[in-house]
């Protein structure tokens, strides 16, 4: 078993995992053409960010309830863990992890929620011309203003935290020749010691989570 398991590789990003990221790469790209554009162009903005919103939430859900490697368990690791982690790595002295790295895990989490920190307020703030979003008119013109500075603010900070994980993604793919990438597609890796115990998550479990956080999106823009 551990051999056939060797073979085909060790069951790391199930499907959910992986239709979520590239979803999210493409939602993302969109969200800033969108925004570079303007006017109508808005209609789509606010779509997207819908739509990123009800994956995020997904994902935290998943993280509780997915596969081994999707859980927060399995890669939010304590500070201390991470500071060892980064120290040995130029000394190339760990084995390539199943799951992600102590610091790939905060990136995660950094990432995710930089993600909802800009659908939220997104869903408050306003461009003064062609646009506002769906709760604005729940809370003041000030409160709308605060939103949006945020708003504008986070797409900073999240473009700084997506352009150091691609650089985290190419610098282990070149420099220390491991291939991240692939299994993000396939959803095994090859280069790790065999893990009997790794399981995906249920993807009726996934369609339903999905499911709800769809439903929980719609709800808070149609109040
Ligand atoms: C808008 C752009 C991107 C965003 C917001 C993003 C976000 C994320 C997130 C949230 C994860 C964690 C996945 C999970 O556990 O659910 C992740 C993992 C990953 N992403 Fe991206 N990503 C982006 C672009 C890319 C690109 C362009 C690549 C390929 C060059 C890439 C390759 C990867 C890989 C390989 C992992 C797994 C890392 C590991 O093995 O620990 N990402 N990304
Ligand atoms: C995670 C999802 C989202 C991303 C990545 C995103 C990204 C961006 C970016 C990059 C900008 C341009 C910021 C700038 O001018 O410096 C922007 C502006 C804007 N976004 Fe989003 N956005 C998201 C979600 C939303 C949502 C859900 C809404 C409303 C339904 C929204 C409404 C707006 C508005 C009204 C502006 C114009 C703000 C201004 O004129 O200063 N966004 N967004």
């Amino acid at each position: 078993m551990a051999d056939r398991q060797h073979n085909r590789g060790v069951p790391t990003w199930d499907l959910p995992v992986r239709i979520f990221h590239w979803a999210l790469v493409l939602l993302v790209i969109s969200q800033i053409v969108t925004a570079s554009i303007g006017g109508n162009a808005m209609q789509f903005h606010a779509f997207g960010g819908y739509a990123i919103l009800a994956l995020v939430l997904f994902r935290v859900l998943w993280g509780f309830l997915g596969g081994t490697h999707a859980r927060f368990r399995d890669f939010v690791r304590s500070p201390g863990a991470v500071v060892r982690y980064a120290t040995s790595m130029p000394r190339g002295l760990h084995a390539a992890y199943r799951g992600h790295n102590p610091l790939g895990g905060w990136s995660v989490l950094a990432m995710l929620g930089s993600l909802l920190l800009q659908a939220t307020t997104g869903l408050f703030a306003n461009d003064d011309v062609m646009m506002e979003g769906p709760l604005v008119k729940h809370v003041s013109g000030h409160a709308s203003a605060i939103a949006t500075a945020i708003h504008d603010a986070n797409a900073a900070v999240l473009l700084t935290l997506v352009a150091v994980h691609i650089a985290a993604v190419l610098f282990y793919l070149l420099a220390k020749k491991e291939n991240l990438i692939a299994p993000m597609i396939t959803g095994r890796k090859q280069s790790v010691t065999p893990d009997e115990s790794a399981r995906y998550g249920k993807l009726w479990l996934a369609a339903v989570l999905l499911g709800c956080s769809a439903a929980a999106v719609y709800f808070v823009i149609r109040i």
